[in-house]
């Protein structure tokens, strides 16, 4: 997770995901050549562990710039992708056109904490790296249990609060006094970071607190792995940055315990 980046000159869209330089930088990091050979392993392999199949229906829910909606699409499935951001629709558009699968998804926009899509009307569900930047994570839960299809499942990717990652970052902030503000919720905690000059907004889950709260959704958690290793790469001198890439392909394919895990994906059953 950035703490700042660089930024054009002029007046400052009101949110980070409204900005092309958001993209700009997530292109230039997660969305790396080698971070997607990471990214074509686990996408297919959650739609597969979810039990969907070619021409299934699913719901990417925070699609950001696409990428995902596409491999989704490549899978076979049709693919109807949500995010609140236009800038970022604008930019799924152009990419699934570029990569000639604009005709099987449908783009719209939509807040997951009011999200105007019918009940039950999904068979899966997948919400990648979104729930983690939502203030009121839990009204998101809600909708995300709420369009899920009775059977269906819903896949959430979201960071964790057991993970490598945030013990050595609690541990150096204790040692340098720099310490988070942290802030508890009913499924974890969240800290305001600064990213782009604005504030944003990252969650780290307990699994336990999860699990339960889905519990009270009518949500059964059938399945929980490890997805990005670690996001040290952030802050890793340039030469490091590919080899922690290359790692966190090689980690998912491991299949190491998933709480070590700086990421990591849940699956959940509808059963009410
Ligand atoms: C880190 S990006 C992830 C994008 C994409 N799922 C991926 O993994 O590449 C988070 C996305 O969540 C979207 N988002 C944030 N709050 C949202 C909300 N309340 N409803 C819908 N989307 C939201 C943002 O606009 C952004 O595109």
């Amino acid at each position: 997770m950035p703490d700042k980046s660089t930024h054009g000159e002029g007046p400052r869209p009101e949110n980070v995901f409204e900005r092309q330089e958001t993209i700009d930088v997530w292109d230039a990091d997660y969305y790396h050549p080698i971070a997607e050979r990471y990214y074509d392993d686990a996408v297919p392999a959650m739609l597969k562990e979810m039990g969907a199949k070619p021409g299934d229906l699913v719901l990417d829910a925070g699609c950001g710039p696409g990428v995902h909606s596409i491999r989704a699409a490549r899978y076979g499935a049709r693919v109807r992708a949500v995010d609140l951001s236009n800038q970022m629709l604008a930019e799924a558009r152009r990419r699934a056109e570029k990569a000639g699968l604009a005709d099987r998804i449908e783009f719209s926009q939509g807040d997951l904490t009011d999200l105007k899509l019918e009940s039950d009307a999904f068979p899966f569900v997948f919400s990648w790296g979104v729930v983690i930047h939502i203030p009121d994570a839990e009204k998101a839960l809600d909708n995300l249990a709420r369009v899920t299809a009775k059977g269906g499942k819903l896949a959430l990717q979201i960071l964790g609060r057991s993970s490598l990652d945030w013990r050595a970052e609690r541990l150096a902030r204790r040692l340098t006094s720099k310490s988070h503000d942290e802030h508890p919720t009913a499924v974890g905690a969240g800290v305001w970071y600064d990213f782009n000059d604005d504030r944003l907004w990252v969650q780290r889950f307990d699994a336990k607190k999860l699990e339960a709260e889905m519990r009270k959704r009518g949500m059964r958690l059938v399945s929980r792995r490890g997805a990005e290793f670690t996001e040290f790469q952030w802050r890793a001198p340039q030469a490091l940055r590919p080899l922690l890439l290359h790692w966190n392909r090689a980690a998912y394919n491991m299949r190491l315990p998933a709480s070590l895990f700086c990421t990591q994906i849940f699956i959940f059953e509808k059963t009410a």
